[in-house]
């Protein structure tokens, strides 16, 4: 009896530093604070971060993000409406952190939406990370809502991996950091039609945000996407 009790003790004490250790890996994956609308390959896209904030371990999941809106009924009811957004890079395998990103592409609900529009819009941006990664082959869920204030345009985020001597090596602090640069602070319906413009009129050039601590202003704006495809991971 005496060695039966000990025993579920000894296996309880080999069980509990696993199980607390997978609620803590639960807590270190996540989304960053914010998410940013800046321009890759000439192409408006939103985009936010994923990190595993101990960044030892290899996490193989799908992200997924959808666009919830709460619409008023004539009889005040209320309808929650919900619209997935496609994902470049759906399937991530997270060693470093992943940059999700989200094409403003005719078909997105989000592709009329400029800067000022963003401010006075009503939604909520869900993102999720379903993810196996460890040996029990449980699946873990992390999320986040972004509110339209959580949308920063015109800004994109740090760069977290530094190259050292001999690997490189990523600075999890700067995992919610972001600068600003230059982007059109129109909707990416509007800056697309400024491209290509389908009436015979002139079209103006697209405006582009005042950009604070950036030298890159006096640049045309081709060469200024192109820096700009170097600076936004
Ligand atoms: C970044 O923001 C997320 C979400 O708010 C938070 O959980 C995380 O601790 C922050 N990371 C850093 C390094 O500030
Ligand atoms: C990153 O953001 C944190 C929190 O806002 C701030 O304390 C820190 O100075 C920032 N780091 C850089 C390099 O901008």
């Amino acid at each position: 009896m005496y060695s039966a009790a000990s025993l579920t003790l000894l296996s309880l004490v080999l069980l509990l530093p696993k199980m607390a250790s997978a609620r803590k890996r639960a807590q270190t994956v996540g989304f960053s604070s914010c998410a940013v609308v800046n321009l890759r390959d000439g192409v408006l896209c939103l985009s936010w971060r994923l990190g595993d904030l101990r960044g030892n371990h290899i996490l193989d999941g799908v992200v997924r993000a959808m666009l919830v809106r709460y619409v008023k009924q004539p009889l005040g009811s209320i309808v929650m409406l919900y619209q997935d957004l496609d994902i470049q890079n759906r399937d991530i395998v997270l060693a470093t952190p992943a940059t999700i990103i989200h094409k403003l592409e005719p078909g997105s609900p989000l592709y009329s939406l400029g800067p000022e529009d963003l401010l006075k819009d009503d939604f909520e941006l869900v993102v999720s990370f379903t993810y196996t990664g460890d040996s029990t082959g449980m699946l873990h869920q992390t999320r986040i809502c972004y509110m339209p204030t959580d949308i920063r345009w015109g800004q994109c985020f740090q760069d977290m991996i530094k190259v050292g001597k001999k690997r490189y090596k990523v600075d999890y602090a700067l995992f919610n950091n972001t600068t600003w640069v230059s982007v059109p602070m129109l909707s990416a319906e509007e800056y697309d039609r400024g491209r290509n413009p389908v009436e015979g009129s002139q079209s103006q050039s697209p405006l582009f945000a005042s950009v604070k601590r950036n030298k890159h202003t006096d640049m045309n704006p081709d060469v200024l996407e192109e820096a700009m495809q170097h600076t936004c991971l």
